[in-house]
């Protein structure tokens, strides 16, 4: 609810005493003077572009205003007054900021009048969370309006606007006063907004509208943080002024009546100062790409808002909505742990993570190394201390506003929707009556969900959540009531209070409730989501609904005539999502009743990530007994994600009713939930047998938990023995702790040198400020346009005609263009094998086919939309078993073998065979694709500002697209907002369709593709099948190893065959295997092309590697730990490729990894838990990594780079590298630092681009500081060389006397550089020659515990040993270890990409594709990089580092996997046994076999068909 807030901090909470009144009616009346006095000349002066400035809200305001000023070039008088300024800034930022050369003025080309085509149907919409059509319709017509609007200042005329009002759809509001004023405040200054649109996010209008670009656009969907805001009120009536954390993207311009908006460019500036929790995030090195990071910085903002001393489990909590892509999480709860009760002086890094000066040093205990290991990225003593009292304050304009406020509706009209905000219920029910088929929107959680992605348009909405009876909290004899708008937020604090204050029998639902809000969404949705809009939603799969319905809640429903209060049972769900709710009617509150004395209620959710997500199923189970015995009086079980409703099992209750609580009624109540609870194999949601099977194994949870209850209650029943008892216990995360340890520098290294130091990555401040700027943050050109593209909605299919006349009728249409507007080649990709825009046919999803241009994203996405397609289909080719089938493979088949294969299986003792499928991952760097592409309007010229790893790349495709030379295409990449090898060579997709619209308009052009839209086009890392056969002696040495690969390359090649070669030439991860045949297939089938992914096919290759060594020790019945022990490679072996080992490091990291782990301590604990417990398991593995450095293209191992030192000593570097938060800019600085021996502060970096240094390798391969440093290092040394004479010559001199000397003397103080990796060059035809330059290892041990009845899993202990020779930057290496991880224990254990039948992409965004979350983290987590580990074969010994800690997550997988094998074997089930990638909850649920199982055999394969298919 966006207007009414609800207290959550312990200190804002008030007695919940009946009744509780929030959000009283607002006054929507502006009063001229604030308190300081009527506004002065200046003040009106800013009124008259639309904004006033308020008080002097922000500290540090003139020298902060005054840097941002001289920043982008505007002029400023000393001694202007402080009020003016503010006044000029707004106007600053409302214009856009002046550039280097503006781009000409031209007017757009007529469109040509392209072919009649025809229709294009959306994709099927997901059953689950919204990975919809990409259709957004929900943000506003901004761009296409000035800048600074003339109109919006105009004093309003209220009688025209009434006039209007009324004319429009009808839908004027009863009161004659309804007021089309919004206003609200942003970052302090106060905006006056009469053309709000109310389908205008937040989120757009701070960036297109303000130009505060600092808060981000991920998702749009409420479901990555990245735009997150926070949200200020005061409340009259209860007196409390509320922070809360919000997700922008969600958030209706239209709700923010009276709000302060407060962003992260309003709490601190590089310029200025930092605030500390930006600080603290950027210094303890919390920001790699940094695109995630003004999200992460605002969420704790707000918590310490309410909060400045939280506890940790605050922390965790306030960032339950926030994702991370790059950084692993650790350093992050590691810098905001010093805020916290825990952390103390030094961020808990003193005894049982508590603060050093109370628990003592653990460095004291030798838990931390001392010598020269250091064990510290950052110094806590560096850190701004943090006052609360320094706050901003809430704008005091507003504040008397807010409180001098009297009843007043508003009405906003936009394109195509009117927001109607009712000031009284009376007018809320009129207007419901009168417009019956109205949307309702209080949090716009679930509406602006629809909006975006399911297409819908709401004419009116009405937005109830001021009206203070829907906000009301009534407790009564028998219970509470909440108001219908009550945020869920609200309704947790209100329900913790009861708890705490009511005798714990009256509270067993309550309990229940705050323990499915603990996992419902993340904070910034419970703040706004309102109890009423979970239940009208009327959700499947609402966390909510069971628990109401089993409780028996009753809902006051109500229209203009009166009321009526209906039970909350199976009846009030009339089908999907629909109630029995009138249309006229709306719901005015819910009651939730106490518990009864013999009542006993639990509620569970079962979801793919537990954090954060969407229930796979759900429910909610109670139990009233006879008083004083086991006598069933009364049971419901409701269950949610079984049915299109929430359903409750009656059958099965009434059956139970007057039972006995024992093992019979249990074996009859699985018998029967097993027969009641049935879902058709086609399904949608898939996982139909995991489905089935939590119904059993949820009641048998609910069966253990009430006979504790009985027990304790003195009820003679059996005994809960203490095998089962870990079945009961309810997950509480721990507060993760870490070691991080690396190599301190040598003694007497020089100050100055900061190589081998932990050095902040330069940009961290900058990110943490929302100052960095990314490519979608490039101000706007005058002129500039919009593209939307136009995707296949067929795998494979014949276009038949294309119907563009409706979309050319869309308001805002500029053009449209096809495959005939390009004018050079049409061929592209990296072995030219696909095209920019489909030709006559399409093979696969999400094939672009053509694009719209227009004046606004929005109208440019609602008009690719209109577009109508007409296919002929043809038989498409999904999945790797289908392309097996019909061999469609691409060619070459790649070959390595080495030994003799017959004669090695002859040899050994046994021989095995298995198989292993290992799903494939989205990249989802946070930023997505975008391109802005700029003609310069002479000789063909064009400038294109790219997020992409692949400058040369983008310049020569563009370049033949357009049909001219590469030297007319300048590509610029400042920063990515996260790459992995997603942006290599995919990026070009759109780069160069973007590139044809601008050319063929002569204006510039943007897109920056929606998160739907760039999961559905772009493709991600290969799915592998792995086939192997492995023949081995008695005491487990592999003798032979047959193994093939089979990858699902999709629709063109891309870089897929040296993908599959890169897997095999991992096929033996770090094994020695004397006899070896590895066979490399990548089939040709419909699903976008898939690509470089970290790793690069590595991963797969020793994926399959660890199955079978897994399977062999299983097979003989020991511990994989010494079968994995037993093959290591030893110093001297050569790989099956030939290439022999030199300064193998493997068995140092093996040993220290076992040491660090206390792995023998481990097990044996591990074995003892097992023993103990028969529901959940633990499970432990160690997991070697081999993972070979050099790009496996020879030509590609070269990089150039180029230095200028300008006369006041200043230097300016740039490389071939393009920076994607991998700190690579960082350490290139650090390089050229120690060469030229000045400090990094005299060194920058601005972009990679294409005219400073051409043809350079993409950023990938772990490669580019090996490269690019080599050749940075190249640069320097030929300066240092010219500039030694002067050196040598004023030797006491300075850096600056020497440049200035040589610059006198006319020595060019320019020079670039280059390298190439020496000795490299391999042949698969001889199989001969050095693959790669260098190997970079690493060891994993992990432990894990697994809940045997839901398939859950958490994440014990990971202890990592990585080699990275002598760290160039250890925060740098070991965010990259850690980051690396995080990624690898997503692609292992959590991501699924699911795909129909049809080669439809189901899971397009973070509601339905879940990437690793902060509670993901391992609870214990120790890096240490391995010491006196120097590299000759790179720039100052350091290694590469960004691929290769990847597969050490594996070691998660392979835990997960023993904890099953413990199960199975309690089930007398031994062996090996195939487990596939990732080991999701439905994966390890399937793989425990037990009773509960058995009573849900899974459907016959073939007999049906699956809503998802392993591809
Ligand atoms: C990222 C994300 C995560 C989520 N996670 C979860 C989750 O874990 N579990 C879960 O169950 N749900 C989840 N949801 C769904 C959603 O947040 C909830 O259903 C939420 O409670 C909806 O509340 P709202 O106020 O935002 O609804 P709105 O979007 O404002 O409205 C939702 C519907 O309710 C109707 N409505 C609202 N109030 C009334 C009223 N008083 N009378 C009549 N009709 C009314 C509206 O017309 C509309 O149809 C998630 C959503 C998002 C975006
Ligand atoms: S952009 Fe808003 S949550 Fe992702
Ligand atoms: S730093 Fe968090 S997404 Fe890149």
């Amino acid at each position: 609810m966006w207007s009414s807030f609800s207290p959550t901090g312990p200190e804002q909470l008030k007695p919940v005493g009946p009744p509780v009144l929030f959000a009283g009616p607002l006054k929507a009346e502006v009063s001229n003077s604030g308190p300081g006095g009527p506004v002065d000349a200046a003040e009106e002066q800013s009124c008259a572009v639309g904004v006033t400035s308020g008080q002097k809200t922000v500290r540090e305001s003139p020298p902060l205003i005054r840097t941002f000023l001289i920043q982008r070039n505007y002029k400023v008088f000393d001694g202007a007054k402080p009020r003016y300024l503010i006044a000029t800034v707004l106007l600053a930022q409302l214009l856009p900021a002046p550039r280097g050369t503006p781009p000409p003025q031209r007017r757009p080309n007529a469109a040509p009048t392209p072919p009649q085509r025809r229709p294009n149907a959306a994709p099927t919409p997901p059953q689950r969370r919204p990975n919809a059509a990409p259709t957004p319709l929900s943000e506003g017509n901004c761009r296409n309006q000035p800048r600074v609007q003339k109109d919006h200042h105009q004093p309003s005329s209220m009688e025209g606007t009434q006039e209007s009002l009324k004319n429009l759809n009808g839908a004027e509001t009863r009161s004659r006063s309804a007021s089309n004023e919004l206003i609200f405040f942003v970052n302090g200054k106060k905006i006056v907004e009469r053309n709000a649109d109310p389908e205008t996010t937040l989120l757009t209008y701070l960036r297109r509208r303000l130009g505060l670009t600092g808060t981000k656009l991920g998702c749009a969907e409420g479901g990555c943080g990245a735009c997150t805001v926070m949200l200020s009120r005061y409340h009259p009536h209860t007196k409390q002024l509320l922070h809360h954390a919000v997700n922008a993207c969600l958030a209706p311009l239209c709700a923010l009546h009276l709000v302060a908006v407060t962003t992260v460019e309003g709490i601190g500036s590089v310029a200025g100062k930092l605030h500390p929790v930006q600080e603290r995030i950027a210094m303890s090195h919390g920001s790699q790409c940094g695109f995630c990071t003004p999200g992460i910085v605002m969420s704790m903002y707000a918590l310490l808002r309410n909060n400045p001393k939280p506890t940790m489990a605050e922390v965790e909590e306030a960032f339950q909505g926030n994702l991370c892509r790059c950084t692993g999480y650790r350093p992050i709860l590691e810098g905001y742990k010093t805020f916290t009760v825990e952390g103390g002086c030094c961020g808990g890094r003193g005894r049982e993570n508590g603060c050093c000066m109370t628990n003592g040093s653990r460095a004291a205990d030798g838990l931390e190394e001392v010598v020269d290991e250091a064990g510290r990225l950052f110094n806590t003593a560096d850190f701004a201390p943090y006052d609360p009292t320094q706050e901003v304050i809430f704008p005091p304009e507003l504040m008397n506003l807010s409180k001098g406020q009297a009843s007043r509706s508003l009405c906003f009209h936009g394109e195509r929707a009117t927001w109607l905000q009712p000031d009284s219920l009376d007018e809320f029910l009129h207007l419901k009556w009168k417009h019956p088929a109205a949307r309702v929107v209080v949090g716009n959680t679930e509406v602006g969900i629809e909006v975006k992605f399911k297409n819908m348009v709401y004419p009116v909405i009405l937005a109830p959540a001021f009206i203070p009876e829907l906000n009301a909290v009534t407790h009564t004899e028998d219970g509470i009531t909440f108001g219908a708008v009550c945020t869920l937020s609200h309704m947790g604090a209100v329900l913790r209070q009861a708890v705490e204050t009511l005798p714990p029998h009256q509270t067993e639902v309550f309990r229940a409730i705050l323990e499915q809000l603990r996992w419902f969404a993340g904070l910034q949705i419970r703040n706004v989501a309102a109890v009423g809009g979970n239940i009208m939603t009327a959700s499947p799969i609402s966390d909510l609904n069971p628990v109401f319905l089993a409780a028996g809640c009753k809902l006051t429903l109500m229209d203009k005539d009166g009321s009526r209060v209906v039970q909350m049972d199976e009846g009030f769900f009339t089908g999907y999502r629909k109630t029995l709710l009138r249309p006229q009617e709306i719901l005015l509150s819910i009651h939730i009743p106490y518990s009864k004395k013999t009542q006993f209620f639990s509620a569970f959710k079962q979801s793919p990530r537990r954090e954060d997500d969407i229930s796979i199923v759900t429910a909610a189970m109670s139990v009233t007994f006879t008083p004083g015995t086991d006598i069933v009086a009364d049971l419901r079980l409701s269950y949610g994600g079984m049915a299109v409703t929430t359903v409750m099992a009656k059958k099965t209750a009434s059956r139970l009713l007057g039972r006995s609580w024992g093992e019979e009624l249990l074996q009859e109540a699985c018998s029967s939930l097993a027969e009641e609870m049935t879902l058709d194999p086609s399904a949608p949601g898939g996982m139909v047998t995991y489905r089935q099977t939590l119904t059993l194994s949820l009641f048998y949870k609910f069966y253990l938990t009430v006979l504790q209850k009985l027990r304790l209650q003195g009820v003679n029943v059996p005994e809960v023995t203490s095998q089962c008892a870990s079945a009961t216990e309810i997950y509480h995360p721990e507060t993760p702790s870490s070691i991080q340890i690396y190599q301190a520098v040598p003694e007497g290294q020089n100050q100055d040198d900061v190589v081998g130091r932990p050095m902040m990555h330069l940009s961290a401040m900058k990110q943490a400020t929302g100052e960095a700027v990314y490519c979608d943050d490039v101000p706007l050109y005058e002129n500039e346009l919009y593209l939307a593209v136009i995707t296949s909605t067929k795998a494979h299919a014949r276009i038949l005609s294309v119907d563009i006349s409706a979309a050319e009728r869309m308001p805002g249409v500029v053009c449209c263009l096809f495959a005939n507007d390009i004018p050079g080649s049409n061929n592209s990709g990296v072995k030219q094998d696909q095209s920019i825009l489909a030709d006559g046919k399409v093979t696969c999803v999400g094939h672009i086919i053509g694009a719209v241009v227009a004046d606004t994203q929005l109208h440019a996405q609602r008009a690719a939309k209109a577009v109508r397609i007409q296919y002929e289909e043809l038989k498409p080719i999904i999945t790797i078993q289908e392309a097996i089938a019909a061999q469609s493979f691409y060619q070459p088949i790649r070959t390595i073998q080495s030994g003799d294969l017959e004669a090695g299986f002859k040899l050994a003792d046994h021989i095995l065979e298995g198989a292993m499928h290992i799903g494939g991952q989205e990249h989802f760097y946070l930023e997505t694709n975008v391109t802005l592409a700029a003609p310069r309007g002479e000789d063909g010229e064009m400038e294109l500002f790219v997020s992409t790893q692949s400058t040369a790349d983008t310049q020569s495709q563009v370049a033949r697209a357009l049909g001219v030379p590469a030297n007319r295409v300048v590509v610029r990449v400042k920063r990515m907002g996260g790459g992995f090898g997603g942006k290599e060579s995919r990026s070009t997709l759109l780069s160069t369709v973007v590139a044809v619209a601008a050319n063929k308009l002569k204006r510039p052009i943007r897109c920056m593709l929606d998160r739907d839209e760039d999961m559905l086009i772009t493709g991600g890392r290969h799915p592998f099948y792995g086939k192997y056969k492995v023949g081995f002696l008695n005491t487990g040495k592999i003798v032979a190893l047959d193994v093939s690969y089979y990858s699902n390359a999709g629709n063109s090649m891309d870089l897929s065959l040296a993908i599959v070669e890169r897997a095999l030439f991992h096929m033996e991860n770090s094994y020695k295997v004397p006899n070896v045949r590895g066979q490399g297939f990548f089939c040709r089938t419909n699903l976008p092309s898939n690509t470089a992914f970290r790793g690069f096919g590595g991963p797969q290759g020793m994926m399959v590697a660890e199955s079978w060594i897994t399977d062999v020790a299983q097979s003989l019945g020991r511990s994989t730990e010494e079968v994995r022990r037993l093959n290591l490679y030893m110093e001297g072996d050569s790989t099956p490729y030939n290439q022999v080992l030199h300064g193998l490091t493997l068995d140092r990291c093996w040993d220290e990894c076992l040491s660090r782990s206390g792995y023998e301590q481990r097990r044996a604990a591990v074995d003892l838990y097992n023993r103990q417990n028969q529901w959940t398991k633990r499970g432990l593995a160690v997991v070697p990594t081999k993972f070979g450095i050099s790009f496996t293209a020879t030509f590609l191992n070269q990089a150039g780079a180029l230095a200028h030192i300008y006369t006041d000593g200043s230097v300016l570097l740039t490389h071939g590298g393009t920076e994607m938060g991998q700190g690579l800019h960082t350490k290139m600085v650090q390089v050229a630092s120690r060469v030229l021996g000045i400090p990094c502060s005299k060194i920058h970096i601005t972009e990679t681009s294409t005219n400073t240094v051409p043809n350079a390798s993409p950023t990938a391969a772990s490669a580019s500081s090996d490269l690019n440093g080599a050749a940075v290092q190249n640069a320097c040394e030929t300066l240092l060389k010219r500039l030694e004479p002067y050196k040598t010559k004023n030797p006491k001199g300075s850096w600056e006397d020497w440049v200035k000397a040589a610059y006198f003397d006319r020595v060019n103080l320019s020079a670039n550089g280059f390298y190439k990796t020496p000795d490299i060059g391999y042949s698969f035809d001889t199989n001969s020659g050095r693959v790669f330059n260098y190997y970079s290892y690493g060891v994993s041990c992990s432990e894990v515990e697994i809940d045997c009845l839901t398939g859950a899993h958490k994440n014990l202990s990971t202890t990592i040993v990585m080699d990275v020779g002598h760290s160039l930057n250890p925060a740098i290496d070991i965010g990259q270890v850690e980051g690396a991880f995080m990624q690898g224990l997503g692609l292992f254990t959590l991501e699924e990409l699911h795909y129909s039948p049809q080669g439809v992409l189901l899971t397009r965004g973070p509601g339905s594709y879940k990437i690793p979350a902060f509670g993901d983290i391992p609870t214990q987590l120790t890096v240490s990089l391995l010491r006196d580990a120097p590299n000759d074969k790179a720039i100052f010994a350091s290694k590469a580092v960004g691929e290769p800690p990847l597969f050490l997550a594996s070691s998660v997988f392979y835990a997960i996997k023993d904890a099953i094998s413990a199960a199975r074997a309690e089930s007398g089930i031994t062996g090996p046994f195939r487990l596939d990638s990732p080991a999701s909850a439905e994966r390890i649920r399937n793989a425990c076999t037990d009773r509960f199982t058995k009573l849900v055999p899974p459907a016959e394969p073939g007999t049906f068909r699956p809503w998802s298919v392993q591809v």
